[in-house]
């Protein structure tokens, strides 16, 4: 178990100065899976050494991949080509990661060893049927547990078929499942969405040489490509940049940079609302990181007003949410979302844990079954006191940004998991003026 871990963050104060953030979440995740995949030695930099972007590496190791490094951010992958994974020796515990579990779902369905994937308390109570439900119309073999949750027992079969899959929810981890198994399929596997989600996978795997076709909202891979080792230079994740970009915005007196963040279309939700409420953020230098563009950031204080967050939006910044609902406690007037049903089935229920903690906070939240109307308090101070974060890093995160707008100090718990996501947060907020301290509670 790891530590019960506290925030107590005092109130007010402000972000000033350049902060720089830690790598994308994401793509890291996907730069060990198509490395290990990939003929030839694949150099990673600006790695996310984050506890579930390490648990990925881990299991390729279980695998017999050898990774050289992480060290500051750089890795390099030995590559085993498509056919050269070897059967784990123990299962592979990929503990609070959703991406690795039902990713790596989809690679193992094709491999001719069998395998189970296992994960934390938060993770073994996901959704997971989502994946092996179309997987089992490619013929895959796993079971899962009873409530078609993780643990999962994958076993070989001797050929996947290949499928075109329209998702029932916009979903880059069941997209990214389905293409990954789709290499190991009998021909061309294609996944629509309906609606767009973050396309990393799409990106990587065609720097990779695989032919990756799209139109629309459906793409495709051709079963049985390999793959050929490119180096991968991972951007800022602008998942972690968010924190910042609500922080800067809320504190009075901010002004923050935030260098080579990731701007992939498919991941600025948080940008467009943020505009969208009022929010000084400029984008400068924009230019190109391998696949992935980035850009600089720059945010100042401003005032915030609540807005209805439009529909296309949501998949645009779904895990931005718990910033962007510490953004609308302290915009003047009402911010609705809805249609994000999905944040009920994260690392945490994001509406109802994020609700409980706004109570806390002094500011009016009602829980809507797929959303949340947030009463946002405009220029009066938010309140102090506990809230908890339920071991879910972003919520922890959000909650301590909004200490800059309390009037007593804020203490958030059970924080430990924030490592899953953006190691050394603490001390790089503390660097740029919030005044956190971290304990055991
Ligand atoms: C991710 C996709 C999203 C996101 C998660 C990371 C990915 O999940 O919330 O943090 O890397 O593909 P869903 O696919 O469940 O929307």
């Amino acid at each position: 178990m790891p530590p019960v871990r506290a925030y107590r963050v005092a109130p007010g104060g402000t972000l000033r100065g350049e902060v720089r953030v830690p790598g994308d979440k994401s793509i890291s995740h996907r730069a060990i899976m198509l490395g290990a995949l990939a003929d030839g030695d694949t150099v990673v930099t600006g790695f996310l050494e984050g506890a579930d972007s390490l648990a990925t590496l881990a299991a390729f190791r279980g695998m017999g991949v050898a990774i050289e490094g992480p060290e500051a951010g750089r890795m390099l992958i030995r590559g085993v080509g498509r056919d050269g994974l070897q059967a784990p020796s123990a299962p592979l515990d990929v503990g609070n990661a959703g991406t690795a579990m039902r990713l790596l779902c989809g690679l193992l369905a094709g491999q001719p060893f069998a395998s189970k994937l296992v994960g934390d308390a938060s993770l073994s109570r996901r959704p997971m049927r989502r994946v092996t439900e179309p997987l089992a119309r490619m013929g895959a073999d796993i079971e899962t547990a009873e409530a078609g949750t993780a643990p999962l027992t994958i076993r070989p079969v001797s050929q996947l078929e290949s499928i075109d899959y329209a998702m029932p929810v916009a979903s880059a981890q069941v997209k990214s499942c389905l293409l990954l198994a789709g290499l190991y399929a009998d021909g061309d596997t294609c996944v629509s969405e309906p609606a767009v989600t973050r396309d990393h996978t799409e990106r990587m795997l065609a720097t990779f040489g695989c032919r990756v076709r799209r139109q629309r909202q459906r793409v495709c891979v051709p079963g049985g490509a390999r793959l050929t080792a490119a180096p991968v230079e991972v951007p800022a994740d602008i998942s972690s940049a968010a924190f910042f970009l609500v922080g800067a915005s809320i504190a009075e007196g901010a002004d923050v940079t935030l260098p080579a963040v990731g701007i992939n279309p498919t991941r600025v939700g948080v940008l467009y609302i943020l505009k969208a409420m009022g929010a000084d953020i400029a984008v400068t230098n924009r230019r190109q990181c391998g696949a992935e563009p980035v850009a600089d950031l720059r945010v100042r204080s401003a005032r915030l007003q609540g807005i209805e967050i439009p529909a296309a939006q949501v998949p645009l910044a779904i895990d931005e949410f718990p910033a962007l609902f510490v953004a609308a406690a302290c915009a003047d007037g009402e911010t609705l979302l809805t249609g994000a049903e999905e944040l009920r089935v994260k690392e945490s229920d994001r509406i109802a844990v994020m609700a409980a903690g706004l109570a806390q906070l002094g500011v009016e939240a009602e829980v809507l079954p797929d959303g949340i109307r947030i009463q946002g308090r405009g220029a009066a101070p938010l309140g102090g006191g506990s809230v908890d974060s339920h071991g879910d890093h972003r919520i922890a995160m959000a909650f301590a940004m909004a200490a800059l707008r309390a009037s007593t100090p804020i203490v958030v718990r059970d924080c430990a998991n924030v490592d899953t996501s953006f190691p050394g947060f603490a001390a790089l907020a503390a660097g740029a003026g919030l005044g956190i301290d971290e304990a055991v509670a």
